[in-house]
């Protein structure tokens, strides 16, 4: 089960010089605009991620007229550290020094619920991805070097067919073939399971986000074409090889896994058809049933919401709190403060933001 005990951040953004104990249940930052409210989130996602959900620039998060920021958390028996800089890159663990992101991602599994991300329903390909492999990755660890092994080998792929190197296709299209199938079953089987999830009893407590006489479905696209078995190696590389003139005419490899997305529907609506309202809460629902699918496994992630209340009326605000809270796993919300009647009703610890200073509301 991740919990963050103890959060200390350094020149991150407007946050200079500071540390947190939060609670292993709900923490609520309250700020008015532009205090620091997504900059913290911003900051916990990072230690789980070794990236920003914001931006690529590290230097876009440093506080201005520093040269780098520092992060330490602890997590259980663990104590993350960050040091970057435009230069150097240090991230460790207990004090031994890590390379490797899945690892991190292991210690403090976060999900992230943030307008800044976009949501899931009616969302992009790439969003969906990210989701759904985040989701097969804590369920299966290992599914991160097959990951590997693909984009690589579609690298090579692409690389061969930029060149006309007809001769040497064959050798990788096997190779992706092989990675492909093994990613499609693992999504496939992750994407069975948390719709088993949806019905779940505690996913009960989420029917004020959606009337439960509605039929809320997704299913798995895994961007290869019609006519390809996706979890079956031979067939994808038969369809690969079939195809070969083609591909080397446009020069990339335009199908795969790497397209691969989820289509999601209302009642036999198709999402691009569903309100901005639906789109919202629909998406908390599936972002919420990964996390109990997870911490049915006990994989306890960390949940980020920012920016609560802009998101869903009080009468939502509250079914996504009491489920929270039952399922019990320490989250992070932020909220401008205007309507903490709803809130207050679950007791989370408070914590105030005011021109990058946290402090534990009195
Ligand atoms: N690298 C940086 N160094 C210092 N300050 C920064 C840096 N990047 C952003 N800021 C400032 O941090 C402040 C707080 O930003 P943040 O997005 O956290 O606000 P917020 O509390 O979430 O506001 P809102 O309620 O509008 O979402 C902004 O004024 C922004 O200009
Ligand atoms: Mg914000």
């Amino acid at each position: 089960m991740a919990v963050i005990d103890k959060l200390s951040i350094g020149q991150f953004r407007n946050l200079i010089c500071q540390y947190i104990t939060p609670s292993k249940g709900i923490n609520l930052f309250i700020g008015n605009n532009a205090q620091g409210k997504t900059n913290l989130i911003e900051a916990i996602y990072y230690l789980g991620h070794n990236r920003s959900f914001k931006t690529k620039s590290i230097k876009e998060v440093i506080s201005f007229n520093y040269d780098k920021f520092q992060l330490e958390a602890q997590v259980g028996d663990c104590r993350i550290r960050f040091e970057k800089s435009k230069i150097k890159n240090f991230i460790s663990v207990n004090q031994q020094r890590i390379n490797n992101t899945s690892r991190l991602s292991q210690i403090l599994p976060i999900q992230i619920i943030t307008p800044d991300k976009g949501f899931i329903v009616n969302g992009t390909p790439k969003n969906k991805r990210s989701y759904l492999d985040w989701g097969v990755f804590h369920v299966k660890p290992d599914s991160a070097k097959v990951f590997k092994t693909y984009n690589k080998t579609l690298k090579n792929i692409n690389t061969l067919l930029v060149t006309n190197k007809e001769n040497e296709l064959d050798f990788w299209f096997l190779a992706l073939a092989k990675a492909a199938a093994e990613i499609n079953k693992n999504r496939v089987k992750y994407l069975q399971k948390l719709k088993e999830t949806t019905f779940d009893n505690q996913a009960e407590l989420l029917s004020p986000l959606i009337d439960p006489l509605n039929k809320f479905d997704y299913k798995f696209s895994s961007g290869w074409p019609k006519g390809v078995d996706e979890i079956n190696e031979q067939s994808i590389y038969q369809y690969l090889s079939k195809n070969t003139t083609t591909l080397l005419k446009t020069k990339y490899l335009n199908y795969g896994s790497h397209k691969a997305s989820i289509n999601f529907s209302l009642n036999d609506k198709n999402e691009c058809f569903l309100s901005r309202g639906e789109q919202k809460a629909l998406s908390i629902i599936f972002w919420l049933t990964q996390v109990l699918f997870l911490v049915n496994l006990k994989i306890n992630p960390v949940v980020l919401i920012d920016d609560l209340s802009s998101e869903l009326d009080s009468k939502k605000i509250n079914s996504v709190l009491h489920y929270l809270k039952a399922i019990k796993v320490q989250t992070f919300i932020t909220d401008i403060g205007h309507n903490l009647s709803t809130i207050n009703n679950i007791k989370p610890t408070i914590f105030q933001i005011d021109d990058g200073i946290i402090q534990p509301m009195k």
